[in-house]
């Protein structure tokens, strides 16, 4: 990156501090400007009116002191006021606005620094089950968590992203006798007809019928679980069944992380299994470090405060009476290896709510066993349900889950429809690439602007909408800017004057793109994706308003178009790289 870009607000800030150690006494010139937005002006400064107390002086006296320093200093670039008791209103001078549009612009990052260095960051997400199919339910998960993993890496955190599958269990002794059982199943690739539903489903057909079998033939149940154990003993023709199993599944994991645009592959793979080596060795340590104890012979970590609906102490079991280990376990061994061996230093997990109560033991465990400390953090991003378009849970009309590909196939579809009703002049395999785009970013905008923790409703025909907050509504804004700017004669000139006159639907636009550093740090910290989603859409409606007040190809003078046309360059980029960061595709045209 170049030289830093200063926001016009750190700017402000900068030259205000710098009108206090000029105007005020030692004791008080160090003190927070208080910079806000406001409503009468650009920025107003609030320091005078937090120190007059500690002064013992007016706090108009101390505006009025900070103010005079202000208009002494020819670079502040402010206008200043002082309003009501003792507030400074700042409004940016017009050219210190369009020296701001030159400098993003110079800039290949648009000012955006790396706040998120020295960040060690896992960013587990999606997740799903082997041998069964991503349903509704892996849908925000695995976009929020590409969204988080995208945005931490560009703000400059190490970011390992970890697809933790469930690879193991009891089930897969149940598959794999079944599939001993039933040479002439078919669930493989290979078995599959061109154009048949995908091998997970085929995968997904094999689990029922080997569940109905498990639950109506108790023979066939014993040794479903001998097999288990067979597996568990590291039998090799049984783990060759298994690897099978595994692999097939991550192939059509694939296939829908290929289409949903998500950057997970092979090597973010670390499924449960990855942790069985380990599991001996973290019981092991509970039990040693007497932070488990023994109860009814299975190894318990009890927590304070954590009851259930009987009153009874409901424990993370560690080990179960028979010897085995769970889910719990392996959690566990996965967070002491991603700190003590890979070194993280922030971990997040993208799972649903309804296994929070399983993180927060897992996090206790790990605090007082002294894995987890004060330099990690581990965070549980919970998010809300997605449910039906009639705003209750999400059902197929059988009652049975929704097939992820099924909804993605729909909005694409709808968005193909939606682009088809307007007059548009994209050519028939031009049109599938830009409704896939459209659909598919439809689907992700819709999950990522609902804040995190409320439920939302999966209504493909309002998220395909041109209208609106959606990510179509997002996309058609990039695309009219680039079309202002195909438009533009060759040999029109582009340099910025800085001191051309400013309009105000320029200023309130300029204003808003020089947020885009702030709003991705804030995303960062807080984990709220939603904000940049706001933001995006904010800067997509000032754009409108500019617009329409301001005409670019026609504007009054070559300079003023110069300047309108670098305002567009600019927020057409800050809207491609926002919405680049929340995982959605920018066509040229649509
Ligand atoms: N496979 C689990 C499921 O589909 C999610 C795994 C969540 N991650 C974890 N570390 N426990 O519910």
């Amino acid at each position: 990156m170049a030289d830093d870009v200063c926001s016009l607000a750190e700017l402000t800030r900068g030259a205000v501090s710098a009108a206090m150690r000029a105007a005020l006494p030692a004791e008080l010139a160090e003190a927070d400007p208080l910079i806000r937005r406001s409503e009468h002006a650009d920025y107003q400064a609030n320091a005078a009116m937090s120190l007059a107390k500690k002064a013992g002086r007016k706090p108009r006296d101390l505006a009025d002191a900070i103010a005079g320093a202000l208009r002494e200093d020819p670079a502040a670039g402010l206008a200043v006021e002082v309003s009501g008791p003792g507030f400074l209103n700042l409004s940016v001078t017009d050219r210190a606005v369009w020296r701001q549009v030159a400098a993003r612009l110079a800039d290949d990052r648009l000012g955006v620094g790396t706040p998120q260095l020295g960040r060690r960051t896992v960013v587990e997400y999606s997740s799903p089950n082997i041998a069964k199919e991503m349903h509704v339910g892996h849908l925000r998960t695995t976009i929020i968590g590409d969204a988080l993993a995208r945005l931490l890496e560009y703000l400059g955190a190490e970011v390992l992203r970890q697809n933790h599958l469930g690879d193991w269990g009891t089930q897969f002794g149940m598959l794999i006798q079944f599939i001993d059982e039933h040479p002439d199943a078919k669930w493989r690739a290979q078995d599959l007809a061109e154009g048949d539903a995908g091998t997970v489903s085929a995968l997904d057909g094999l689990y029922r019928q080997a569940r109905a079998k498990f639950d109506a033939d108790p023979e066939f149940a014993d040794r479903a679980r001998r097999r288990v154990v067979t597996l568990q003993s590291g039998d090799e023709a049984t783990l060759a069944v298994w690897r099978e199993l595994v692999r097939e599944s991550e192939k059509a994991f694939q296939v829908i992380y290929d289409y949903l645009g998500v950057s997970l592959n092979a090597q973010h793979s670390a499924g449960e299994s990855t942790y069985n080596r380990y599991l001996d060795e973290v019981a092991a340590e509970v039990e040693a470090s007497g932070v488990g104890q023994i109860s009814d012979g299975a190894l318990c970590v009890f927590f304070d405060g954590v009851t259930g609906a009987d009153g009874n102490p409901v424990p993370l079991i560690v080990r179960k009476s028979d010897g085995g280990y769970g889910y719990a376990t392996t959690d566990l061994a996965a967070i002491r290896y991603r700190i003590r061996d890979l070194k993280m230093n922030r971990l997040i997990y993208v799972v649903g709510a309804p296994q929070a109560l399983h993180f927060r033991m897992v996090f206790d465990t790990a605090r007082r066993l002294g894995w987890l400390t004060d330099d990690v953090e581990a965070v549980h991003i919970a998010f809300g349900n997605v449910l039906g378009p009639d705003g209750k849970p999400f059902k197929t009309r059988a009652g049975g889950t929704v097939r992820l590909v099924e909804l993605l196939d729909e909005a694409v579809a709808r968005a193909r429809a939606e682009i088809e009703t307007k007059p548009h002049t994209l050519e028939p395999q031009e049109l599938d690439v830009v409704a896939r785009q459209a659909g598919i970013g439809a689907v992700k905008y819709a999950d990522l602007a609902t804040s995190r923790t409320k439920d939302y409703s999966f209504d493909p025909d309002r998220m395909v909408s041109f209208n609106g907050n959606t990510g179509v509504y997002l996309q058609y804004a990039h695309t009219r800017i680039r079309s202002i700017l195909r438009k533009l004669p060759e040999d029109a000139r582009t340099e910025l004057d800085v001191d051309a006159p400013l309009h105000p639907a320029e200023r309130g636009l300029i204003l808003l793109n020089d947020q885009f550093a702030g709003t991705l740090t804030e995303v960062a910290d807080t984990l709220e994706p939603h904000r940049l989603c706001g933001y995006l859409f904010s800067l997509a409606k000032a754009f409108t308003e500019f617009y329409e007040a301001c005409p670019v190809l026609t504007a009054e003078t070559e300079q003023l178009r110069a300047n309108r046309v670098e305002l567009c360059r600019l927020t057409g980029a800050t809207l491609a790289e926002g919405l680049r960061l929340l995982g959605i595709e920018t066509p040229d045209r649509m």
